[in-house]
């Protein structure tokens, strides 16, 4: 028997473009969903898609945060003779069907234009130019029967604005996507948030990569305040976190709001939770370094999704043994150990997905981002695994000439104890914290940065006693110990 299709338009938010494919192939394999796509350029604000009916093209909806509308498509075209021409054959061969629509009690037409203005009068004259369209009921603005969507796009470059709209696209409104999540999880009004705490959207766009779904196990090893157990939990994830700060798990780390001074008695993650009703889904939260493996070995996640330290804003720290005691030592006899030390991104990321062979269920999948310099990035720089399969690298703009990748791991085989330990992936020339913080463009590392500034003011040092003066307080103490390196 020969399938039976229905074109619909998905009228997206022109945000986070780059995710957006890797957010329709999810929400299509979360549900198993059939579809066609007949669009040619994925860029677009606007994609062309066969569903078989609209059930499946409103469960699609039902996830996508990427997605504005979706539109039951009746004529489309390339200029605007042609888009006319279109809609009046359509409305006569397909009056049958229709008539409930054009029939309905009230009705509203909304006028929607990409890279060009238009005034309200230009929009009105554009609803007129379809007096062809057998409209019955009265105009209602507020809360109509049915709503029509007519969409003008005149390109994507502001700067190259076409004559003439390129598509014009025209149809029955079906639904909305979960835009409305962005605002209602927004961290703006969330109780418990941190420096580093992860927007609404792209949780909301991770929980989608991972196919979050009603009664899965969710894992942010990183968890940090919680942001991406928020958008889990929405998703009907049962939420579980680690983070090495015991100060930031217990929310007793200085307030990043600057309305505020000291953080409440009361927030936590759980509290995040609770704000938006998914406190029953919160299992719990654990002070671990991700460093020494904390879980049994037959515990199985169904998604691990998670924003690992870049250094930054907060310190890629690992717990340390006494193997090495600190080179900065005054004497011999003055043994100090470090409590931590620097975790790699490299070992980091090693580790990550290695956890995620081990501790991932088979199709499980794992959600990470990874910031990297532009101009560094080539594919060998992304971490890999045997039990593991890229299957999807969205890249997101950051400050200056960095950026992150969203990477999407799904696990494809079994992980066995006789796996052979994945290789380190490749090393970008330097480590993404000393590039970062490296604005000169040298190629100087940290430890060499640090090395150079105690050989500067240990000269300083020397230059005063040549003049005659003695540091003293906090000062002399630092000398005394650049001294203990140099001497
Ligand atoms: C980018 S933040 C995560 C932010 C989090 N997604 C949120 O929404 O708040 C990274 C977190 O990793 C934690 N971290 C750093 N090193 C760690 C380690 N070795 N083991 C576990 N957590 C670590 C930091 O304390 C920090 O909270």
């Amino acid at each position: 028997m020969t399938k039976f299709w229905k074109k619909y338009v998905l009228w997206f938010a022109q945000e986070h473009v780059d995710f957006r494919v890797a957010e329709f192939e999810s929400i299509v394999k979360l549900f198993g969903l059939e579809c066609r796509h007949f669009s040619d350029n994925r860029l677009k604000p606007f994609w062309l898609v066969e569903f078989p009916n609209d059930e499946t093209a409103l469960q699609y909806a039902s996830r996508s945060v990427a997605l504005r509308s979706i539109i039951e498509l009746q004529a489309h075209a390339k200029t605007l003779p042609e888009f006319h021409q279109r809609l009046k054959t359509q409305v006569d061969t397909d009056r049958g069907a229709l008539s409930q629509y054009f029939n309905a009690q009230s009705f509203k037409v909304t006028v929607e234009t990409y890279n060009k203005h238009f005034t309200q009068r230009e929009k009105v004259d554009k609803i007129e130019a379809m007096d062809y369209l057998p409209l019955q009921g009265a105009v209602n603005l507020k809360d109509p029967q049915v709503e029509w969507w007519y969409l003008e796009f005149w390109g994507l470059d502001p700067t190259d604005v076409p004559d003439a709209p390129e598509d014009i696209v025209f149809g029955r409104m079906l639904g909305q996507g979960q835009r409305h999540l962005i605002k209602q999880l927004s961290l703006k009004q969330r109780k418990f948030i941190g420096n580093t705490s992860m927007d609404a959207q792209l949780s909301l766009l991770m929980a989608n990569q991972a196919l979050v779904k009603d009664g899965d196990l969710v894992f942010d090893p990183f968890v940090g305040t919680g942001s991406l157990l928020v958008s889990a939990a929405k998703f009907g994830g049962y939420v579980l976190g680690a983070d090495i700060d015991f100060m930031m798990l217990h929310a007793r780390c200085r307030p990043s709001r600057i309305t505020q001074k000291v953080r409440e008695k009361d927030e936590s993650i759980r509290a995040n939770l609770k704000q938006y009703g998914c406190a029953e889904r919160y299992m719990d939260v654990v002070v671990a370094d991700f460093s020494c493996p904390l879980w049994h070995k037959s515990m199985r996640f169904d998604s691990i999704i998670t924003d690992p330290p870049y250094g930054i804003r907060e310190a890629t720290e690992k717990v340390e043994n006494k193997s090495h005691g600190k080179d900065n030592t005054r004497s011999p006899d003055m043994a100090h150990y470090p409590s931590t030390s620097h975790y790699s991104l490299q070992h980091l990321y090693t580790d990550l997905l290695q956890f995620g062979a081990k501790h991932l269920r088979l199709g499980g999948r794992l959600v990470c981002w990874l910031p990297f310099h532009r101009e560094d990035y080539n594919e060998a720089m992304l971490p890999q695994h045997t039990h593991l399969k890229l299957v999807a690298n969205s890249e997101q703009l950051l400050a200056g000439n960095t950026a992150r990748r969203l990477l999407t791991y799904e696990k494809c085989t079994e992980y066995s104890d006789d796996s052979s330990p994945n290789p380190l992936p490749q090393e970008p020339g330097q480590d993404f914290r000393e590039r970062y913080f490296n604005t000169n463009g040298s190629l100087e590392s940290r430890q060499d940065r640090r090395m150079r500034k105690a050989a500067q003011r240990e000269e300083g040092r020397l230059q005063m006693e040549m003049r005659g003066k003695i540091p003293c307080d906090g000062r002399a103490k630092k000398c005394d110990l650049n001294k203990a390196r140099f001497d």
